[in-house]
């Protein structure tokens, strides 16, 4: 029997639109190959929301997402929308996206390929084999602790606030999705907190420690985030999986990412007790190069491959995705931001015509 999925396609701001046209022109290939059924439909977010409803999430489209069995979102975001007051901000639409789905855990791999070594700042025997996995919990902490605000005091001076809090239900949940992952990985778990200093990471270690009684098969080890940065460009091969908070994990996240060469060719899953995954990109909107057929479209078409894997668990399908990613870089196509000598300059719609061509 044909399996049957409800998708919703998000293509947000910047080369958003353009990223997500080639992804869904690689999904609608594999779906006609492996007999899948995908149904799209697209919604607003971002400041493309903004622009059109005054909302950067509209209700309709939370509900569509809800309704759906896996969300696609490319980028939202671009200095047109930073004058903005907050809560129309395109950021605003992608937090409340996160945090109305429950999508608590977020999952970002960096992977070094072979094809791309020498595009990575790093020299080639630091960089070659990196195969990291980075956790980042994602509707708590600094990003949604209260009290936040710019609040006046007496004196008439403005203070800005935000609480970085973590409770041991949230703490607990994140820490099971990194051991499950850990375990089917190299069975390594970093955890990465600042508990020399603030009470919550202290918390969050007590958490994530006794945690590891369960899962005596992971090897489970702890680090400053201040040395985890430093650790991950003197050394990445040390690590496996990370697990963190979500301040700390977004910046680490981008530091793992440009291990790889490029930002433009990571993939990224966030996921939830039972509500639909959001799949999306690491990198963001990049407004300076959109609509120029400039974009690397391989994170987009890597997130669609994750949202195959582990939004519909259909992993045969996700694979043949990855290969034809690969297949496509051994043949020496290469978008300018992972460019190289020697390899064949192409822009985004040109990528996309070879994945299909790869897929054939
Ligand atoms: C990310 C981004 C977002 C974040 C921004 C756009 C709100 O940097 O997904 O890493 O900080 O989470
Ligand atoms: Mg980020």
């Amino acid at each position: 029997m044909t399996q049957h999925y409800r998708i919703t396609l998000l293509p947000g701001d910047g080369i958003g639109p353009e990223i997500m046209a080639v992804a869904v022109d690689v999904l609608k290939l594999v779906a006609r190959q492996l007999d899948l059924y995908l149904e799209f439909q697209e919604a607003l977010i971002g400041g493309a929301a903004s622009d059109a409803t005054g909302n950067p999430l509209p209700e309709e489209t939370l509900e569509m997402c809800r309704k759906s069995d896996a969300v696609l979102l490319a980028a939202i975001g671009g200095y047109k929308w930073d004058p903005l007051p907050r809560h129309q901000r395109p950021e605003t639409g992608l937090l409340a996206l996160r945090a109305g789905l429950g999508l608590f855990a977020n999952l970002r791999p960096a992977q070094v390929l072979p094809q791309l070594v020498d595009a990575s700042s790093l020299k080639r025997e630091v960089v070659e084999g990196v195969d990291i996995m980075v956790i980042r919990e994602l509707t708590g902490g600094i990003y949604f602790g209260k009290p936040k605000g710019i609040f006046e005091t007496e004196s008439g001076e403005k203070r800005g606030v935000n609480t970085m809090v973590y409770s041991e239900s949230e703490i607990d949940r994140i820490g099971r999705v990194a051991f499950e992952t850990a375990r089917k990985r190299r069975k390594k778990l970093c955890s990465v907190d600042k508990a020399n200093v603030l009470e919550v990471s202290q918390l969050w270690r007590e958490r994530i420690t006794l945690l590891s009684k369960e899962y005596p098969d992971v090897e489970l080890s702890h680090l400053y985030v201040d040395n985890a940065a430093m650790q991950l460009v003197r050394w990445p091969k040390q690590f496996d999986t990370i697990v963190t908070g979500n301040l700390f994990g977004d910046i680490l996240s981008d530091i793992a990412a440009m291990l790889t060469g490029s930002i433009g060719m990571l993939p990224s899953a966030s996921l939830g007790a039972s509500a639909p995954g959001v799949f999306e990109p690491v990198h963001g909107s990049a407004p300076d190069i959109a609509n120029q057929d400039k974009a690397n479209p391989l994170a987009q078409v890597l997130s669609a491959a994750m949202m195959l894997r582990y939004g519909l668990n259909q992993p045969a399908a996700a694979d043949k995705i990855e290969q034809a990613v690969l297949k496509v870089l051994d043949a020496g196509y290469r978008t300018a931001d992972i460019m190289s000598e020697g390899m064949k300059l192409v822009g985004c719609r040109a990528m996309g015509e070879a994945l299909l061509e790869a897929l054939q």
